[in-house]
């Protein structure tokens, strides 16, 4: 695993679009893993700022809410649209992300996961972490291995989204997330994390056991981590 630890988190979207910058230059159909939440956004906003020819990059998001409409603004397929498909210029087409509004989310989950895996699975996956530790959608007592399936959301998680909400009440119940053995199959992993607040959960899930009760600790499992932090969130490490 490796660690940078930089001063600010616009300082991280910078190492970390550098990162990704060269592999893209060197596998010009890269299958980019791509997550949302804010941690990412600066590494979108600056990777833009590489000018990179993405025609041949597939994405894959790594969850999405049940339930809400199609074209819901908070929907992950339209934050996906925004800041990651049209910020870089990617075919909408080789843009993937859950089927939340599907009539049976469960086979959506299952077309989801085979369309990884006929895509050849995923070159590097961002990844931001919860303050429960969860990933993606995985919150605590998710299996190590699981697939992706239709998860509850716990209220932690959806207090923790509803600033993206009307009303607290309007966070969907349920998500369908890549499973945690799925993420693991990326063969790159590349956590960026910002902000004193996720201190505590990064150093549990760097250095802590491994456990389904902090799911991000599954990172220790795989052999090609990089993490890139600002100095708040790396002080406990
Ligand atoms: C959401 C997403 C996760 C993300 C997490 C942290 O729940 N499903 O993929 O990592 O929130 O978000 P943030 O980076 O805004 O703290």
């Amino acid at each position: 695993m490796e660690i940078f630890v930089v001063p600010t988190a616009p300082a991280t979207g910078s190492v970390a679009a550098g990162i990704l910058a060269a592999v893209i230059r060197s596998k010009p159909s890269t299958v980019l893993g791509v997550a949302t939440g804010g941690s990412p956004l600066p590494i979108y906003k600056a990777l833009a700022g590489h000018r990179l020819d993405m025609t041949l990059i597939r994405a894959f998001a790594l969850d999405e809410y049940v339930g809400l409409p199609a074209g819901h603004p908070e929907s992950y397929a339209e934050v996906v649209r925004r800041e990651v498909t049209e910020r870089l210029h990617l075919g909408p087409a080789n843009v993937a992300v859950p089927d939340g509004s599907a009539a049976d989310p469960e086979r959506a989950a299952a077309d989801y996961e085979a369309a990884i895996a006929g895509a050849g699975g995923i070159d590097v996956q961002i990844l931001g972490i919860g303050h429960n530790g969860h990933l993606a959608f995985n919150e605590p007592g998710s299996a190590l291995d699981s697939r992706t399936r239709v998860e509850m959301l716990t209220e932690r998680t959806r207090q923790a989204n509803a600033r993206y909400f009307t009303s607290p009440s309007d966070v969907p119940l349920r998500c369908i997330t890549q499973g945690l053995g799925t993420i693991l199959e990326a063969r790159h992993l590349l956590l960026v994390v910002n902000g004193a607040d996720k201190a505590g959960i990064l150093a549990d899930a760097l250095n802590g056991p491994v456990t389904p009760d902090c799911p991000a600790s599954v990172l220790q499992l795989h052999p090609h981590v990089t993490v890139v932090a600002d100095e708040a969130a790396a002080a406990q490490l």
